[in-house]
This record gives structure tokens, C-alpha cells and sequence, in this order.
């Protein structure tokens, strides 16, 4: 694993994802999505495989919408996971390519696949990321924890923040959108705390969560922010739903996983659950347009 500086690397990452595509596939929704749904609006039981999907479908449209994906546009997806928006983008929006990029062997291999036309998927890193030509929009989801490792300090976090978002404004077509999910901290729990070395020892190596004036900070010469969403609610009704299924699933879980792993991610998905309930962390759906020209900021 990769110390604790830069963010997680394809092994951190792979520690985390490449328990097998089986498992997952167990107490995901159908898209398998590995992020908070959007239960806005949404009735029943969470934990039923198709309210789950419909959720997790809302979320994804939310983030099509926000980053204002045109038909037969052309869409980056910065941690594509399982593919699920990328196809979502390929098959209900019209789009006319739709990359995702991912850490994860598993991932690729399942995002490959599926055979959609216009889904593409590439194992990159967003910081090797070269587009072929400008995107009309990018999506992150729930990748953004990974990008800046628990060793950094808070500046040097907001300047690894920063690349990214100047690697989103360079490959957006001007007037461009971007639609980002991240967990944030919002209290005193921070990386170098006692929850935060367990989920990135534990859990997801060599990952640390950022605050809001973060992210702020790190896009404000690039990106003008539109919408803040803070939505812990929808995180707990998600993490519910996930151990829920997990539980039901046993059996099979510990056969394609062992029982040691199942037990990990039963507590780790409890523990996401508390945090989020006593306000440690909370969830951020944000908006961002791309300026016409970079800030020239102080530092
Ligand atoms: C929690 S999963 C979310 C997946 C997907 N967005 C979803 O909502 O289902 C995080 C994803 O980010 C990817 N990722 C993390 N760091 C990355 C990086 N530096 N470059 C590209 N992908 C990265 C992982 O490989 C994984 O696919």
C-alpha cells in the first residue's frame, strides 16, 4: 500500500473493490451502485432490491441533470465503479460516448461486460487521464475520498484537490458542468483520529475524507459552485438498506468471501451508519460550472 500521502493507488484500491464482483453483487442494487442513493420522493422498504435501484437511479439522473449531459454528448465519469452511470448515461440519456475511469481490475472487467454501446471504461488514474476530445460533462462520485491520502496536511490536500479540478476545467468544454458526491467530515473526527486510521487502514487504504471549505477552496479558480447539498439522511437510509441485504444474504457472502471479510464489512458499514447519525460525516451532492477562465487566486 501506498503510506498515506498522495491518495489510494490501483493496490489501495483494489484491497477495498477486488473481493469479487460476486459479493457485491449480493447486496448491491441491480446497477450496483457504491454510493448513497437519492430517496427523495421514494416510498417502502429501502432494502428491497427494486426501491434500492429506483433510488439509486434518482441519484443518477440527479447527477446527469446537474452536470447538464446534452443528448449525443459526451460524459467523463472520474471513479466509474460498476459502470452504472455510464450505461445509465448511454442508454436513457442518449449519450454518445460515456468514459468511465476506475482503479479496479473487477471493475473494468465487469464494466466491459456489459457491451453497451458508447460505454467506455479505462483503468487510469484521473491524474494520467489524456481525453481524446473535450467532454460536454464530468460526474465524480464518491471517489474524491480517495484522492488525497490521511498523511497530508490540510493545505497540501486542498493542492491535490485543486489538480483535480484543474484537470476537470481543462478537458470541459467551455460552459461546461461538473456533478461531485463526496463524504466529508463535519465535526471534530478527522483522518488523524482514531476512526479515521480505521477506515483507512481497515477499510479504504491510504483514503481520508476532506471538509467542505476544502473542496471549496480547492475548485473556487476553476469551478463556480451552483448547488451544495448536505444529505446524511440519504447515506443512513442507503448504509440501512446495504447491511439489511448484506445480512440476508449471509450464507452465500461468507461462502464467496469467508466469514472473516463478511464480519468486516458488516461492521464497517455499521460503524459508516453511526457516523453519519451523530453528524461526524455528512453526504455532499455539489454543482460546479466551469469558469470561462481560471482565477488568478491567492494562495
Ligand atoms: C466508492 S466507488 C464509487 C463508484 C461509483 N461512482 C458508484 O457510485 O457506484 C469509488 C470509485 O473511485 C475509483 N477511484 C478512486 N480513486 C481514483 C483515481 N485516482 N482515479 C480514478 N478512479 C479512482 C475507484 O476505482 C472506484 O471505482
Amino acid at each position: 500500500m501506498n503510506g498515506t500521502t498522495t491518495g489510494a493507488t490501483a493496490t489501495d484500491i483494489e484491497f477495498h473493490y477486488d473481493v469479487g464482483n460476486d459479493f457485491y453483487a449480493l447486496w448491491l442494487d441491480d446497477t450496483l451502485s457504491y454510493s448513497a442513493a437519492l430517496w427523495e420522493g421514494i416510498e417502502g422498504d429501502g432494502s428491497h432490491p427494486d426501491v434500492l435501484a429506483q433510488a439509486q437511479r434518482a441519484k443518477l439522473r440527479h447527477h446527469l441533470d446537474q452536470a447538464a449531459l446534452p443528448p449525443g454528448g459526451r460524459l467523463l465519469d472520474v471513479g466509474c465503479g460498476w459502470g452504472a452511470l455510464v450505461s445509465l448515461a448511454c442508454e436513457e440519456r442518449r449519450a454518445v460516448e460515456a468514459t468511465g475511469l476506475t482503479l479496479s481490475r473487477a471493475q473494468l472487467a465487469h464494466v466491459h461486460s456489459l457491451r453497451l454501446p458508447g460505454v467506455r471504461a479505462r483503468l487510469e488514474d484521473w491524474r494520467s487521464h489524456v481525453p481524446e476530445s473535450p467532454y460536454d460533462a464530468i460526474v465524480s462520485i464518491e471517489a474524491f475520498e480517495a484522492f488525497a491520502g490521511p498523511g497530508l496536511a490540510p493545505a497540501e490536500r486542498v493542492r491535490t484537490y485543486a489538480e483535480f479540478f484543474a484537470a476537470c476545467h481543462s478537458w470541459l468544454v467551455p460552459g461546461g458542468s461538473l456533478s461531485l458526491q463526496t463524504i466529508a467530515f463535519d465535526a471534530g473526527v478527522d483522518a488523524s483520529g482514531p476512526v479515521g486510521s480505521y477506515f483507512a487502514t481497515d477499510v479504504f487504504p491510504a483514503s481520508a475524507l476532506p471538509r467542505l471549505t476544502e473542496i471549496t477552496t480547492a475548485c473556487d479558480a476553476h469551478f463556480s459552485v451552483t448547488a451544495v447539498r448536505s444529505e446524511p439522511r440519504d447515506y443512513i437510509r442507503t448504509l440501512r438498506a446495504w447491511s439489511a441485504r448484506l445480512r440476508a444474504q449471509r450464507d452465500q457472502a461468507q461462502q464467496a468471501v469467508g466469514a472473516d471479510t463478511y464480519q468486516r464489512y458488516r461492521l464497517y458499514l455499521k460503524t459508516c451508519e453511526v457516523l453519519f447519525l451523530r453528524g461526524e460525516v455528512t453526504l455532499y451532492r455539489m454543482s460546479m460550472r466551469r469558469r470561462s477562465r481560471p482565477l488568478d487566486l491567492p494562495c
